[in-house]
């Protein structure tokens, strides 16, 4: 299984209070937002820098800066959507595009219902958000959709994954890195992650 488990203290301690049935919707919102930067942090750390010419008060240098690589940020509607604040608070110039998809009762299988990408896909690295990697479909399904449109550097970054899901992403896209904070135990025969968090989309909007 090829999967980046983001183990920073900080976000672990905040990752054990969101799985909490007690944390309500704000608060879960709000650390969901914090975990996303620190998992940003983490994400961006193979960025490329250029040396350039800066003049301090004092005198001139050679520092580094970002060398003006372009990032997309795509979440999967809904529950992707709580992740993107927190990695736009640190990556600011990211554009973020959208991917919504629907299960298809008789198959099973993700359908694509909404997709809107920035225009310059093939020049941008992508980051596809969501915070439970579930069966794995529907990232794998939103992955699919980039790379049809010409995307060619994609991470996935999850909040808890199962490891059933991580298996299916690395078989269907063994080029795109898989990170987490946490790999739980295994799917319920509902779909859901155990121990998990619930539905992270219900607990965002605070919908049932
Ligand atoms: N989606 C969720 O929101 N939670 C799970 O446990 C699995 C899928």
């Amino acid at each position: 299984m090829q999967v980046k488990i983001i183990d920073h203290p900080l976000i672990q301690h905040k990752l054990s209070l969101i799985r909490d049935i007690k944390t309500g919707p704000k608060e879960f919102r709000e650390l969901l937002d914090e975990i996303s930067m620190l998992m940003a942090y983490e994400i961006t750390r193979d960025l490329p820098l250029e040396t350039t010419e800066i003049e301090t008060p004092v005198a001139k240098c050679q520092c580094k800066m970002l060398a003006g690589k372009k990032l997309g940020v795509v979440p999967i509607l809904r529950a992707g959507l709580g992740m993107v604040n927190g990695i736009l608070r640190l990556i600011p110039a990211a554009k973020v595009g959208h991917v919504g998809l629907y299960r298809d009762p008789k198959t099973l299988l993700p359908v694509e219902y909404y997709c809107k990408l920035p225009p310059d896909v093939a020049e941008r690295d992508f980051v596809v958000i969501d915070p439970m990697l579930a069966t794995g479909g529907s990232s794998a399904a939103t992955i699919d959709i980039l790379k049809r449109e010409g995307a060619r550097h994609i991470k996935l970054m999850c909040l808890v994954a199962a490891p059933e899901g991580v298996l299916l992403v690395n078989k269907q896209h063994p080029d795109v890195e898989v990170y987490t904070a946490a790999v739980d135990e295994y799917l319920n025969d509902h779909g859901y992650i155990v121990p998990g968090l619930g539905d992270a989309g219900d607990r965002i909007f605070g919908t049932k």
